[in-house]
């Protein structure tokens, strides 16, 4: 019977032991030798084990893959229990606030901090692809005056596709950089876009003598092209704070998505207009409007009782609470509520960070949140400080997907980088009729 492969050599532990698992299959007594590496076994190997000679041999099942790493990467290593976070092994904490965007965006693309002349060439690149097409602008034209502001942002992403035929050109390094700088560059323009369309106000267009989120604000909030526009330079510096924290989260959702439709050799504008849908998602990036629609709902603390017993009579999710990762609180948010202070200065206070604050102070005393580790996430804060800056809610989730276009096009080159990345195609568990046969039409 199969014993499988033997672990590889060296993969003794120095107590001796075997880094492997040893399965007995009792259909049939056979025995099997796993390698266990870097704390997982290859569901491939499963395969070897078999019922009988014409059996397919074993799949794991896993959905919504809780528990199937999907590849190898370098990019962030998250820490659920312990609540840590790193960006190719920064700590989020040492960044956040130390750091540009632009800056932790290098970083999470190349793999390093950039040095001096990689920065200065780096903001060069982005600075020069923050334009868009002015067929842009009339495609843009043609959404209802109300559309989100995330489905314009979708829609244009996979529009610019049709702009750089040359993106299909993954394998090309020097075409694929390209298309980082004017995704990176182009973004905060198309979110401004959208946002402009929205209140029916012409576009602002990027001022290259501004930083990336100082050029952000002043295309969202700039009254006309000829009017002057300063953003305050603590709100920038938050804003771009903020852009750090939501940069790159591992294979969450959306990154999984970029990796996926990447994974089909398509170009990165339709990856990552892929990502941004899967991010549209309330319980993904979409829960930082509707953490403030809930609590807008809820108005007063003295309604958040009656809002902890919906939870828990399970009417309705608490959004921006719990995480598949996180099972203690999010760092991110801890860092979101200490900038909320910077900008509180500025813009006065949101009385929705009381009403958030008492939220959390009871939910966490709550044996029913305590009990699944629920603690608040990413999104419980962010939409708060969002909403002081002056943006509309709709637009958050749009907040979201600007920096984390970064994130995606570094896991996206990882995966092209990556010997052992296929097409992703993963198999099922057959749960459907047996053969049957289409009935002869009565004559
Ligand atoms: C982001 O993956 C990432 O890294 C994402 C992200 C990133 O940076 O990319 O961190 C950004 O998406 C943050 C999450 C934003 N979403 C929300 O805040 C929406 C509310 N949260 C949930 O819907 C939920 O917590 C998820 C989606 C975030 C995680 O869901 P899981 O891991 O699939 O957990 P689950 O649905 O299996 O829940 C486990 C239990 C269930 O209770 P039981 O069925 O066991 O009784 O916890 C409960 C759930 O009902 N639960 C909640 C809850 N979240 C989970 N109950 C009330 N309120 C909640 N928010």
């Amino acid at each position: 019977m199969p014993t499988g492969k033997k672990p590889a050599e060296g993969t003794e532990k120095r107590s001796g032991r075997r880094s492997s698992l040893t399965v007995r299959d009792n259909r049939t007594g056979g025995e099997y030798e796993i390698p266990i590496e870097r704390g997982a076994i290859r569901a491939l190997d499963l395969r070897q084990i078999k019922a009988s000679e014409t059996d397919f041999g074993l799949l794991s099942y896993d959905p919504s893959f809780q528990n199937t790493a999907a590849c190898q990467s370098g990019i962030t290593f998250i820490d659920g229990d312990a609540g840590l976070l790193r960006y190719r092994g920064y700590p989020i904490e040492e960044l956040a606030g130390r750091k540009s965007y632009l800056e932790v965006a290098y970083l999470l693309i190349y793999g390093r901090l950039p040095g001096r002349t990689e920065l200065a060439n780096w903001l060069h690149n982005i600075t020069y692809h923050t334009m868009v097409h002015e067929n842009v602008k009339k495609f843009m034209d043609g959404f209802h005056h109300d559309a989100h502001p995330m489905g314009m942002v979708v829609s244009t992403l996979a529009a610019l596709s049709t702009f750089y035929p040359e993106a299909k050109q993954i394998h090309d390094s020097e075409i694929r950089q390209r298309q980082i700088h004017r995704l990176v560059g182009k973004i905060p323009t198309i979110a401004s876009f959208a946002y402009r369309h929205s209140l029916g106000m012409s576009y602002i267009y990027p001022d290259n003598d501004l930083s990336y989120t100082a050029n952000f604000l002043a295309m969202m909030y700039r009254p006309s092209w000829t009017a002057r526009y300063d953003s305050d330079p603590v709100l920038s510096k938050a804003l771009d704070t903020m852009f750090v924290l939501h940069a790159d989260h591992e294979q969450n959702c959306s990154t999984s998505t970029m990796r996926t439709v990447g994974s089909s050799l398509a170009d990165p504008y339709v990856a990552s207009a892929a990502a941004a849908a899967a991010l549209y998602g309330p319980l993904h990036g979409g829960a930082n409007e509707e953490v403030v629609r809930m609590l807008q709902e809820i108005g007063t603390k003295d309604k958040v009782p009656q809002l902890i017993r919906q939870v828990k009579a399970g009417k309705r999710r608490l959004m921006g609470f719990g995480h598949r990762i996180y099972k203690n609180y999010d760092p991110r948010a801890r860092l979101i509520k200490e900038a909320a202070e910077s900008v509180f200065a500025i813009t006065g206070k949101n009385k929705l960070i009381d009403l958030a604050l008492a939220l959390e102070k009871v939910a966490l005393s709550d044996d029913y949140f305590i009990k699944r580790r629920l603690y608040p996430n990413v999104d419980f804060y962010s939409g708060i400080i969002y909403q002081a800056m002056g943006f509309p809610t709709d637009i958050f989730p749009v907040l979201f997907a600007i920096p984390r276009m970064s994130g995606w096009l570094a896991h996206w080159q990882e995966m092209l980088m990556d010997q052992e990345q296929k097409i992703t195609r993963p198999r099922q568990i057959y749960t459907g009729p047996r053969e049957r046969h289409v009935p002869e039409e009565a004559t």
